[in-house]
């Protein structure tokens, strides 16, 4: 009989998770049905979905979430024993799972692709969902030319340092906004933004206007509220945004929202948001061409890796306060 280590969602999260919030408890797992397999997490996910969709999920379920785990038994011969697999399959340590992807978030359970010598963990991170994020979310959304001007909100987080650099591939100029000067220096220094903006001690509105006189064409926003607010005064005419979330929002529902819509009108701005999962028909695609540009030198990445399954909630707290570069994983 195997075990798994599993974190239940015991109380609606208010404000920032605390600990109580969720509650780590063992059980066993049932034999393997014809059709499913067992899995052993290797790298599990933390993202801010998590938080986000936090308020509709029902008390006393595993709590949800992704990861890159090895087969360990089979009875389904598309996932065989001894690949790794990247799936829905929540906190879990082990799980039994049918490779359907029926799951809360609609998207693929899958062998993961062959990395070459990279970590498995980049399945989770710019080889994986959040990759397929940045690719599909900007370039499908914004469409962005050469020449343009291009802002990404969370920049320094999995999605947004991701997206800065597609821009950068694509010819544009890239101003990141993030929430400490470490940040900014990886951005500029290492991953060749042009500017960078710190929104905890800067005045966003007056570092655009200096550092982008030009206009905005395109913003990729990660976070909402008045960042975002303030980056769309800032547009040019008939300039496109991609909403990819809003992570202000998440853990602070009492803010009061600041009108948007005056831009969107003035600048006659095309906005729009997007799941991830709408490109679930071209998922390796994404992964391909991503993987191309590491290959190629053009896209680098960075990984927060926490160790042990059981900091799991230690891990997912820190990068919901921004204490993560790239993408934030932990290693079970
Ligand atoms: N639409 C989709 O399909 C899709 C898919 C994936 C992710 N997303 C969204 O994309 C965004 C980024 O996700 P990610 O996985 O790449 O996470 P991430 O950026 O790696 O991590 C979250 C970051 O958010 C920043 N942050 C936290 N509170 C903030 C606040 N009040 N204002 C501004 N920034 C704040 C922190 O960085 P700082 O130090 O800069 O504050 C933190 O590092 C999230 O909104 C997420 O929900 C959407």
């Amino acid at each position: 009989m195997v075990k798994s280590k599993v974190f239940i969602l015991q109380k609606q999260f208010e404000g920032l998770p605390k600990p109580g919030d969720l509650k780590l408890v063992e059980e066993e797992l049932p034999p393997l049905k014809d059709g499913e397999f067992l899995v052993e997490a290797v790298y599990l996910s933390v993202d801010p979905y998590m938080r986000a969709y936090a308020p509709n999920l029902p008390l006393g379920i595993p709590f949800i979430g992704s990861q890159v785990g090895i087969i360990k038994e089979s009875k389904n011969p598309k996932f065989p024993v001894g690949k790794y697999v990247v799936g829905m399959f929540g906190w879990r340590s082990h799980s039994v799972a049918n490779g359907e992807s029926n799951n809360w978030a609609s998207l693929p359970t899958y062998i993961l692709p062959d990395f070459g010598k990279l970590s498995t963990s980049l399945g989770l991170g710019v080889l994986g969902m959040p990759g397929n994020t940045a690719y599909f979310g900007f370039l499908e959304i914004c469409k962005p030319k050469a020449g343009e001007t291009v802002v990404v909100s969370g920049a320094a987080g999995a999605v947004g340092n991701h997206v800065g650099q597609i821009a950068k591939i694509k010819g544009c100029k890239v101003i990141g906004i993030a929430g400490s000067d470490d940040k900014g220096k990886w951005l500029v220094d290492d991953l060749k933004f042009d500017h960078f903006i710190n929104y905890k001690t800067q005045d966003v509105d007056k570092a655009l206007k200096e550092l982008a006189p030009e206009g905005i064409d395109c913003y990729f926003d990660n976070v909402g509220g008045e960042i975002s607010t303030t980056v769309m005064n800032n547009m040019n005419t008939f300039g496109r945004v991609s909403v990819c979330g809003s992570i202000s929002g998440y853990n602070d529902r009492t803010s009061k929202a600041s009108v948007v819509q005056f831009a969107i009108v003035m600048k006659q701005l095309k906005v729009e948001g997007f799941i991830v999962s709408r490109w679930n028909d071209r998922w390796s695609e994404g992964i391909q061409q991503n993987l191309a540009w590491i290959n190629e030198g053009k896209l680098k990445y960075k990984e927060t890796v926490t160790e042990g399954f059981e900091n799991m909630f230690n891990a997912f707290v820190e990068m919901l306060q921004g204490a993560n570069f790239g993408k934030a994983v932990v290693k079970a």
